[in-house]
């Protein structure tokens, strides 16, 4: 009879809901309540199907009874006694809290500032001043319940009530008092601007990550005073802010699904969290939010093509201090992947436990490093490469050995995008100059890497003739600039500017200190590549990384060796990273602190275990297909680590390859990098 009011079960199967809505639409709504009760009872029934479920006894009680029917359901009951004319327009928060008193006086004004116009908050049962706090704020309205958190669909359904009695049609912001929503351009653009441009495409919610926050000491001492912004107190996060990422998850494909993080990387895999979350809704008849506001039964076209960040200030002091309770109140329902015993366990071994880590940990600055990260994403991305784009270069670096002809291996790639993802986390921005590009194996990817506002320069000779008397001269005989243009177009519709010199004109060429990445692949002479170096070092800024190819190569590139350790010797180039082709510095002085950082994302994205080594003084990061780097933990039980790299027949080096590529970008690094041993090393 009001089918157009039941949101579409879509992929959903469950037979409670589906009896449920032919009795409905029958006009039986009292027989339809008691299937939908039914599907709330089910032990097999999940987020969604009990998102829905909750959804259908409001509208149903509402459009059956009156919504005061429906308030009666819920148990709920208006504290405050305000009038409640929202205009159109307003921009809502919804929330449910509990002892929040210490919380609420910044996260209130938060949102104000943000955009918020009023609040609809359900009080369940506080005990601290909670109650009166929120009395006293004019555009603040109450409701208790004395129904339990859990039954109330972990307060999801009292929101349900309220949002349809008052919440129609408006844009509202669903979080817990310990987030803080923010969107791309959050320091320019408030919520009604947001909205505004959300509803221009189209969108009726916005995704957001759940990004955890913390601080630089133990966990216990990470104490935000009342009033006070968390963010001050718990300002970093991690670099890699989730461990996986699903596009088009859920039965409805409609939002990316992340798990991990920093919760995953310190408590273990036990606490692989769901970090994708709906803060922002238009709500309306058929807007289902499932609880905790972790998905939504909208098509995926109704989702805003913008991504936010929830940052969650979860680990203070307060939560060591509550744990226990926590536990306690938390053991009559699931806990979304998280294991509050393996936090309690740690912290009793460990009082002072922290979660910061200078490999991975990140103070944050502004909304744009989170959207270059890839934590958020912009409406238009310009070409940059964000995490959306990481897909794209991921595939870019399996194809590469099929596409483009020339020396360049995963391992580089690894931590040429190593490099850029430290770099964007310390917000270190500058052009891109490679020194020998040859037909653009690994400018292509430099061209993945850079961001709009940055350019990428790629020098060369090419011209083989000019190189005559060198070892290597008989491999560029055919190498054009056009050649190199051609290729490097196949990928990018932004051109790199292309310069068809011998190296020894960069340093007259003014090119100045403005480039964060320099790649010298050039000339293996020794008099050519120590001035290469040396004028490299000279454009660096800080932060910025200087990458020698061929410093140990043999036979031809001895010399290339000379020069690179000699400026090593010197105090020139303070060594970082190191692959079996490449050698990874900063200029001296301009390190940046980005160490540390620049290691821990190298051993992330490497498809192997990294060596830790003091070379003559500096922390260098080794990654080789050599044995004896492997490291202990990744040692194959079969004894296959033990052979020697093989130099397999064409066709299995080809099955092979078939093979790593199948699994690039995938988290199987152990096998990946079993598979790369047996692989005979690409040489020129
Ligand atoms: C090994 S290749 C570069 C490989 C390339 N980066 C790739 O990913 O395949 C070396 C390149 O350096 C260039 N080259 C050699 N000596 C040079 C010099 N003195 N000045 C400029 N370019 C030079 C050659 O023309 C050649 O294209």
């Amino acid at each position: 009879m009001i089918p157009e009011l039941i949101p579409e079960l879509g992929p959903l199967r469950s037979e409670p809901l589906e009896r449920g809505d032919q009795l409905w639409r029958e006009g039986n709504r009292d027989d339809a309540l008691r299937a939908y009760t039914e599907e709330l009872e089910r032990d097999a029934a999940d987020h969604f199907t009990r998102g829905m479920a909750h959804k259908r006894v409001v509208t149903l009680l509402a459009e059956r009874d009156g919504i005061d029917a429906a308030f009666a359901h819920y148990e709920l009951a208006r504290v405050d006694e305000r009038d409640l004319m929202i205009a159109p327009g307003e921009v809502l928060l919804c929330a449910t809290v509990q002892d929040e008193a210490e919380r609420l006086p910044f996260f209130l004004d938060y949102y104000e500032r943000l955009g918020v116009d009023r609040f609809l908050l359900v009080d369940n049962d506080s005990h601290d001043a909670t109650r009166q706090l929120l009395l006293d704020r004019p555009n603040v309205h109450v409701w208790a319940s004395g129904m339990r958190y859990w039954r109330a669909n972990y307060g999801m359904a009292w929101l349900d009530v309220i949002l349809y009695a008052h919440g129609r049609g408006h844009w509202c912001v669903i979080v817990d008092t310990d987030e803080h929503l923010w969107y791309p351009g959050v320091e320019e653009r408030d919520l009604h601007e947001l909205c505004a441009a959300l509803e221009r495409e189209g969108a009726v919610v916005m995704q957001a990550v759940l990004l955890d926050m913390y601080s630089e000491t133990a966990i216990r001492e990470a104490s935000c005073p009342p009033g006070s912004d968390p963010a001050s107190v718990c300002g970093y996060f991690d670099r890699k802010f989730s461990h996986s990422c699903t596009e088009h998850a859920t039965p409805w494909s409609n939002i990316d699904a992340f798990w991990g993080g920093v919760r995953r990387r310190v408590f273990g895999s036990e606490s692989d969290v769901f970090l994708s979350k709906v803060p922002l809704v238009r709500y309306s008849d058929d807007t289902v939010v499932l609880a905790g506001t972790h998905g939504t039964a909208v098509p995926p076209d109704a989702v805003a093509s913008e991504r936010g960040a929830l940052l969650h200030f979860k680990f203070t002091s307060r939560f060591v201090e509550r744990l226990e309770a926590e536990i306690r109140s938390r053991s009559e329902w699931d806990s979304q992947g998280e294991s509050y015993s393996t936090y309690a366990r740690m912290i009793a071994t460990e009082p002072d436990l922290t979660l910061y880590d200078p490999r991975q940990s990140v103070a944050l600055r502004d909304s744009t490093q989170l959207v270059e990260l890839g934590v958020m994403r912009a409406a238009s991305l310009n070409g940059d490469a964000t995490s959306a784009d990481a897909v794209v270069v991921g595939d870019y670096v399996a194809r590469m050995h099929d596409e483009v002809p020339g020396w360049f291996t995963e391992v580089d790639a690894s931590l040429f995008r190593a490099v850029d993802a430290a770099q964007r986390a310390a917000g270190v921005h500058g052009d891109l100059l490679e020194v020998g590009v040859y037909l653009g194996k690994s400018a292509v990817l430099l061209g993945y890497l850079v961001r709009p506002d940055e350019e990428v320069v790629a020098w060369d000779l090419f011209s083989g003739a000019r190189l005559a008397g060198e070892a290597d001269a008989q491999f560029y005989v055919e190498l054009t600039q056009a050649a190199f243009e051609e290729n490097y177009a196949r990928f990018h519709a932004r051109a790199a500017t292309a310069y068809a010199q011998p190296s020894s004109e960069i340093p007259a060429a003014g090119l100045g200190r403005r480039f964060r990445f320099v790649h010298v692949d050039g000339s293996h002479r020794y008099d050519i590549a120590r001035d290469d170096i040396a004028a490299a070092l000279d454009l660096l800024i800080d932060g910025g990384v200087l990458v020698v190819d061929d410093y140990r190569t043999l036979p031809h590139a001895l010399g290339v060796a000379a020069a690179a350790w000699e400026a090593v010797a010197d105090g020139r180039l303070v060594p970082v990273l190191a692959s079996d082709q490449k050698l990874y510095g900063f200029a001296a002085g301009r390190e940046s602190g980005l160490r540390e950082l620049l290691q821990g994302a190298a051993h992330d994205f490497a498809a192997m275990p990294g060596l830790d080594l003091d070379v003559a003084g500096n922390a260098v990061t080794v990654f080789s297909t050599n044995a004896l780097t492997t490291g202990e933990g990744e040692r194959d039980e079969s004894g296959a680590d033990d052979q020697p790299p093989t130099a397999a027949g064409t066709e299995e080096v080809a099955e092979l390859r078939r093979r790593l590529e199948l699994i690039e970008n995938s988290r199987t690094w152990r096998l990946r990098a079993k598979l790369a041993r047996l692989l005979p090393t690409r040489r020129r």
